[in-house]
């Protein structure tokens, strides 16, 4: 059985401030596209891509789906909707939820480069550096988290508390 924490982790307004200097800071980077990565990533993108708002920035979606449990991702990451897109020569910036083990985005990331593109940079809202399994770090990132399991803004546990407007931390309870 698991419940969430009785206040969240991370507030709507931390994350509303967070977003205006990603925001800036991605500006300066004069991207092409953006690829945003289903489903977790959707409110996060959403929100900082209107920030960022670039007349010639682009957004496409993928969805990355590597099989697991709820809490863990397992090795294997399947990718669909890349095979839509012109990425040759492209500065491409991947867009995802959290960086846990890291196996989501380097998946992306050795998918991505396979086509062409003039960079590849990622971003994402979180991080839980003390769970890496792969090498790989985020370009950009927005709050640095503990050892935990996060949901809301976006995040899923089973595909529940996605609508939630902040981050949650979801505990473990026993004994019903
Ligand atoms: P990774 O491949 O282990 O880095 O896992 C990345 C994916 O696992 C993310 O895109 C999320 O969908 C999911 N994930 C990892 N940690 C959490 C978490 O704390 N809450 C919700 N989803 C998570
Ligand atoms: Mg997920």
């Amino acid at each position: 059985m698991y419940s969430l924490s009785e206040k969240p982790l991370i507030s709507r307004q931390q994350i509303d401030e967070r977003l205006e200097s990603l925001a800036e800071e991605i500006r300066g980077e004069d991207f092409d596209i953006i690829l945003s990565a289903l489903t977790g990533g959707f409110i996060f993108t959403a929100d900082l891509c209107r920030r960022i708002a670039c007349p010639k920035l682009q957004i496409a979606f993928i969805k990355a789906s590597s099989y697991g449990n709820g809490m863990e991702s397992s090795g294997k990451v399947q990718i669909s909707g890349l095979e839509s897109l012109d990425l040759k020569g492209k500065a491409v910036l991947v867009i995802d939820d959290i960086l846990d083990s890291g196996r989501t985005m380097l998946g992306i990331k050795e998918a991505l480069l396979a086509l062409g593109p003039s960079k590849v940079k990622t971003c994402v809202l979180l991080d839980k550096p003390a769970r890496r399994a792969v090498n790989i770090e985020a370009d950009y990132v927005g709050f640095s988290i503990g050892n935990e399991f996060v949901v809301g803004y976006g995040l899923d546990y089973a595909n529940e508390f996605r609508t939630y407007p902040e981050i949650w931390t979801m505990r473990e309870t026993y004994g019903q």
